[in-house]
């Protein structure tokens, strides 16, 4: 059977992705050091434990499991945390890269899908953001992404390797089926913040920000189902796969925003319940308004239709009612 390694294969958008491959019918082997993912998310394929720094243990998997391909999650993906320890997050998410990228030449595999970031636009001067909008980050999080996106192209020119980076803006929901979501610790995003808030987890939400230059004062995100993301990325491989040495960089989003009240707004419609709430101060280097245009991406790949906010909120629920509540 055609096998990809995925590492971080036991994460939010890795775990997705390996049920996406398995059902256009590749193996995925899950790839991960288990220090964030969930060893019982990794359900459509075997696991190696493993850190994508050690190239003597990715030496090992390469042999065995003979992938065609990489799927690239593994990553410090915390922003906060990234400015608090950027030698961490420059540790894991640069030179864990550089040495994946290395192990794949020894073994001849030359096709990567990167998850890229819509953090490696910063703040950006126009939205919809387009892929050729200026890269600048504000955070080592970004960089590190977007220095990861240059190793690529370094690749691709040099030594052939045929990759496609996918910069997503913010992954949301569950899988409809139940049988992977997101389950982070800490958790700092959005939609679960508010359903734990709903649920009784959390005494409440902060807002972060209830003044900016928006219509409703607050923070303007594009929310992207999990589950279209993994489409994505399936769709990403065949193109990867087929395509001359080169990157690509693609967006990923729904093509339209929606405000921190409107997702509030989402989960109480969804859950039946009010989602307690406070208005603190902006959280420093969120910019307001971060919308993708995801045009390039539907013109060059065949990916899935785009899942509305009320079934992401819905799919997210019924996950952490079934692994929490
Ligand atoms: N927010 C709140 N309260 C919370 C959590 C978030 O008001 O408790 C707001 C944030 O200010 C932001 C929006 O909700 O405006 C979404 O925040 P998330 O933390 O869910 O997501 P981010 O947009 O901060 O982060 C996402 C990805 C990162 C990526 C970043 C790029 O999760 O990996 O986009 O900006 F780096």
């Amino acid at each position: 059977m055609r096998s990809v390694l995925v590492t971080g294969g036991a994460g939010y958008v890795g775990s997705h992705a390996c049920k996406a491959l398995a059902a256009a019918g590749w193996l995925p082997v899950a790839y991960d050091d288990l220090s964030s993912g969930h060893a019982d998310l990794v359900r459509w394929g075997p696991l190696e434990v493993g850190d994508v720094g050690d190239s003597t243990n990715l030496d090992d998997v390469f042999e065995r499991h003979r992938p065609q391909a990489v799927m690239h999650f593994a990553a410090a993906s915390l922003v906060g945390a990234s400015v608090a320890d950027p030698a961490a997050t420059y540790r894991r998410n640069v030179v864990g890269s550089l040495i994946l990228l290395e192990a794949m030449r020894r073994h001849r595999v030359d096709a990567i899908v990167f998850s890229s970031t819509c953090a490696t636009y910063g703040i950006p001067e126009r939205v919809p953001i387009a892929e050729d909008a200026a890269q600048r980050p504000i955070n080592p999080y970004g960089w590190s992404k977007l220095m990861v996106e240059r190793l690529l192209a370094d690749f691709a020119a040099a030594y052939g390797t045929r990759a496609v980076a996918l910069r997503y803006f913010n992954a949301a929901g569950a899988d409809p089926e139940g049988e992977t979501g997101e389950d982070h610790l800490p958790e700092t995003h959005l939609i679960p913040r508010a359903l734990m808030a709903a649920g009784g987890l959390l005494p409440r939400l902060d807002i972060f920000g209830g003044d900016l230059s928006t219509p409703d004062g607050t923070c303007i995100r594009d929310y992207i189902h999990v589950s279209d993301l993994a489409g994505w990325h399936v769709a990403a491989l065949d193109r990867a796969l087929a395509a001359e040495a080169g990157l690509l960089a693609l967006n990923l989003g729904n093509g339209r925003g929606w405000s921190v009240r409107e997702v509030v707004a989402a989960v109480e419609r969804v859950t039946g319940r009010r989602v307690p709430l406070v208005v603190t101060a902006p959280r420093p280097g969120d910019p307001p308004v971060l919308v993708a245009d995801p045009t390039r991406a539907r013109r060059m790949l065949a990916g899935p239709a785009a899942t509305g906010l009320d079934t992401m909120v819905e799919t997210a629920w019924r996950w952490l009612c079934r692994r929490r509540l």
